[in-house]
């Protein structure tokens, strides 16, 4: 079928299942994946022919609930291309914010502990942005540290991200290790995580979602034990939910940090810095 032909085919087929835009958009991703270009290429290739077969495989699955990312196994983040699978969690757009805030606040060069490395998105970005950078990344997972080993080869910087299978800050002693705690932790409650989408739901591992009854456990435990672990100047910075500005702010408050937050295209405040400095107990 001509590529023209499969973009209007794979939207209309799609747009059962989606609202129309995100149908366009996934109909170009699938497209983009045939032809291997990125997605914005597949309109040069309108005239070029795709496969009728792999075409229909790959909608029929993803006509079953799938999320298209773990059937192509890529997703992008921050402009690159990074391999997922069941076992680890989509990389979000709204993640971006994080990697933005950290090149805003960090120092040109430093180490890096990922808190719940997942696909390695965090790091392995932080990495190609920051050559001067080595990271160590740590997750409960050992599907999640095989995916980010395998992202980490793919990009080239296997050399400088030291990769850790344990709980949270457990594997570390109490000691000035790094310039930074980069964590898109587990922030969803007990109750949201049965209010969301199904293909979240049912597809993406719980482990990377839900955090525990409030949504805000792992913050706890991160503010409470990272900063011991952070080099003078050194600073932690995680991303939030949509609607836990405020709650995190609280939390904060209450252990004595200040926080500096960035917001996303939506304005919610997404992302949040906290500097060692500020609690000197
Ligand atoms: C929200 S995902 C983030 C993954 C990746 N950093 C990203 O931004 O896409 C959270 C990650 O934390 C890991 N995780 C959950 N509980 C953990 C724990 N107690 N210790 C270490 N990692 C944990 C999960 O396996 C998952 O990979």
């Amino acid at each position: 079928m001509k590529v023209s032909s499969a973009l209007k085919f794979l939207t209309e087929a799609l747009t059962q299942k989606l609202p129309e835009d995100r149908a366009k958009r996934e109909a170009l991703e699938i497209l983009a994946h045939l032809l291997r270009v990125s997605p914005l290429n597949v309109w040069l290739k309108l005239e070029e022919e795709v496969p009728n077969e792999t075409l229909n495989h790959i909608l029929s699955r993803r006509l079953t609930g799938k999320p298209l990312p773990y059937i192509l196994g890529i997703a992008y983040f921050f402009g690159r291309p990074f391999y997922v699978e069941r076992g680890v969690l989509i990389p979000r757009p709204e993640t971006e914010v994080l990697i933005e805030h950290f090149l805003e606040v960090a120092p040109p060069q430093g180490v890096i502990l990922d808190l719940g490395i997942g696909s390695g998105i965090l790091a392995i970005t932080i990495l190609l942005e920051r050559p001067n950078y080595i990271a160590f990344g740590v997750d409960i997972s050992k599907e999640a540290l095989k995916v980010a080993q395998r992202n980490a080869n793919l990009h080239g910087v296997s050399s400088r991200l030291y990769l850790i299978l344990g709980d949270a800050l457990k594997p570390f002693k109490e000691k000035p290790l790094f310039t930074a705690i980069v964590s898109n932790p587990p922030y969803i409650s007990e109750e949201e995580f049965e209010t969301l989408d199904e293909e979240v739901r049912l597809f993406e591992p719980r482990v990377a979602l839900v955090s525990g009854e409030t949504g805000l456990e792992f913050y706890e435990l991160i503010l409470k034990h990272a900063p011991k672990l952070l080099q003078d100047g050194g600073f932690i910075l995680v991303e939030l939910g949509y609607n836990q500005g405020k709650p995190f702010y609280e939390l904060a408050k209450t252990l004595g940090y200040k926080v500096d937050f960035k917001k996303d295209l939506l304005g919610y405040q997404r992302s949040a810095v906290i500097w060692r400095e500020e609690n000197t107990s």
